[in-house]
């Protein structure tokens, strides 16, 4: 594997929790690999006032909580947190950037670094701007010596408007190819294998469009609540948090034509294609095709578990949804008349992750089924947990006559034991020291996105009569989510955290 060019890595919101629990875990699982370079180091900004050894100390404790190798010996890890310094600093003041630059250059020279810099926007949304204008106004996102590239975590805006504006201010520092913005789902294992899954078997594509497939479903549940984020959620919402980012990106690689190369701009141009195929949705048809929920109190194996107005942060009169679902179309020769059906909640049932295509019936029938029920084919691809991909189809049951069972082929991911599935952060830090965007969303991805639920923002801001149904936490959110389903008797599928053996045993 390729090393990365010698580099500082800075991260903006380093006293977050973003940083100690998924940043510095993962890039200590690089370092772990031999993947970082040979020479960098990494410089944490925060507000509060804490030396380069508290700085050590909590990071440290963070690597032995939350990361996979806890087992790893300590003295490995304090090597690894010996290369991480701190600063505390006031994004909002221009001085301070100075203060920054001089550090680096101090760095630059002791580490041999030759300019090269990444800047991580882990800060809450409402930073970026400032950030981003005072690394322009210092000239440290300027490319004169070595590379300089900014990640911006999500949510990339708050709607297409605030979207473009933040994208402008971006592009007045630096250019498309130094911006990285993070969807952590396109980092994950198993949201790359769809690629493998759909381009590397033959089997697959020739099935895969109007003619073969009735419908397509994917599912994004938690059962977490909001947590500690209650501030930030109430004013984002299932639809921002999940839909114009996690979601849409897996209807983008599940519907997208084949690409021209692995090259970066050749599978986010075929992505954007399907954005752009989105059939919109009218405000006046928002209340048919987008149910959206909220959590209300209830009683999950014996405890009690608060309702969504009285989580902390959160406004006792909030209408923010906690759940959503969507059925839409994509206007192209491959989709056009498929129901796309997509949903995601907090408090659901199940954390599960995963994409269920529903093949045609059979033109004919020749055979009794014991359900009386005609099945059909589905592929399942599951993204987590139990990450593997299950197929459902039927047999004839052994015995007199055509008795028809429907069962299962399935491969888990968790049978390739002598692999280790890597984090997600992982791969998409990895990827940004080499600068490949391939994993990270383009400008024009994010801004059609944001276009496509617009409708919906603007129906639900004016008019409030289109419901927030209350569903009690723990169950999987409003029942007419299954109105949006077309065909009679078609429901949802109800996925289990195992994926194959679901009437064996279901853990929920
Ligand atoms: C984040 C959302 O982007 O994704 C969270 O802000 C959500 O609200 C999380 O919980 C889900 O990610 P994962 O990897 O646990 O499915």
């Amino acid at each position: 594997m390729e090393k990365p060019k010698n580099l500082i890595l800075v991260i903006f919101g380093a006293s977050g929790d973003l940083t100690s629990r998924k940043l510095i875990t993962a890039l200590f699982s690089v370092r772990s690999q031999n993947l970082m370079p040979d020479r960098y180091a990494i410089l944490g900004i925060g507000r509060s006032k804490i030396s380069d050894e508290e700085f050590r100390v909590k990071m440290n404790a963070a690597i032995v909580s939350f990361s996979e190798e806890k087992k790893t010996a300590p003295d490995k890890i304090s090597a690894f947190t010996e290369d991480l310094h701190y600063l505390s600093m006031d994004t909002t003041i221009p001085a301070d950037f100075l203060k920054l630059k001089e550090l680096l250059k101090e760095f630059d020279t002791k580490y041999d670094i030759g300019g090269n810099y990444i800047f991580y926007l882990a800060t809450p949304p409402s930073l970026y701007e400032d950030i981003a204008f005072n690394l322009g106004a210092s000239g440290l996102s300027g490319q004169t010596e070595g590379f300089r590239r900014i990640i911006i975590e999500k949510p990339f805006g708050y709607d297409l408007k605030s979207a473009k504006k933040l994208n402008m201010t971006l592009h007045n520092l630096a250019s498309e190819e130094q911006i990285f913005r993070i969807d952590h789902y396109l980092g994950k294992e198993t949201v790359q294998n769809l690629l493998v899954t759909r381009f590397a078997n033959g089997m697959f594509e020739p099935l895969w469009n109007r003619n073969y497939i009735d419908r397509i479903e994917i599912t994004s549940a938690e059962n977490l609540g909001v947590e500690q984020r209650g501030g930030y959620y109430d004013s984002s919402g299932a639809l921002r948090d999940m839909v114009q980012n996690h979601l849409l990106q897996m209807v983008g690689l599940t519907a997208m034509e084949p690409p021209s190369s692995l090259d970066a701009d050749a599978i986010r141009n075929e992505v954007l294609k399907v954005f752009q195929s989105l059939q919109p949705i009218r405000e006046e048809d928002v209340p048919q095709q987008v149910i959206r929920g909220q959590y209300t109190a209830s009683l999950i194996r014996g405890e009690c578990v608060t309702g969504y107005r009285y989580e902390k942060g959160v406004d006792v009169h909030s209408r923010t949804e906690t759940y959503v679902a969507i059925k839409f179309y994509i206007n192209n020769w491959r989709w056009g008349g498929v129901p796309f059906y997509i949903r995601t909640g907090k408090r659901l049932p199940t954390r599960v992750t995963e994409i269920v295509i529903h093949f045609k019936t059979t033109p004919h029938h020749l055979f009794q089924r014991q359900s009386g029920k005609l099945s059909a084919n589905q592929l399942i691809i599951r993204i987590q947990p139990d990450e593997g991909i299950l197929l459902k189809f039927d047999m004839k049951e052994p015995g007199a006559g055509f008795n028809v069972k429907n069962v299962n082929m399935d491969f888990h991911y968790s049978d390739l034991a002598y692999l280790r599935v890597p984090s997600a952060y992982e791969r998409l830090l990895y990827d940004v020291m080499l600068g490949d965007s391939t994993l990270y969303s383009r400008d024009d991805e994010v801004e059609t996105a944001w276009k496509f639920l617009e409708p919906i923002q603007k129906a639900w801001a004016n008019n409030p009569a289109i419901k927030v149904f209350g569903y009690p936490a723990g169950t999987w959110g409003p029942e007419f989510a299954n109105d949006l389903i077309e065909g009679e008797g078609l429901t949802w599928r109800y996925p289990c955290k195992n994926l194959a053996d679901e009437e064996l045993y279901c853990e929920l």
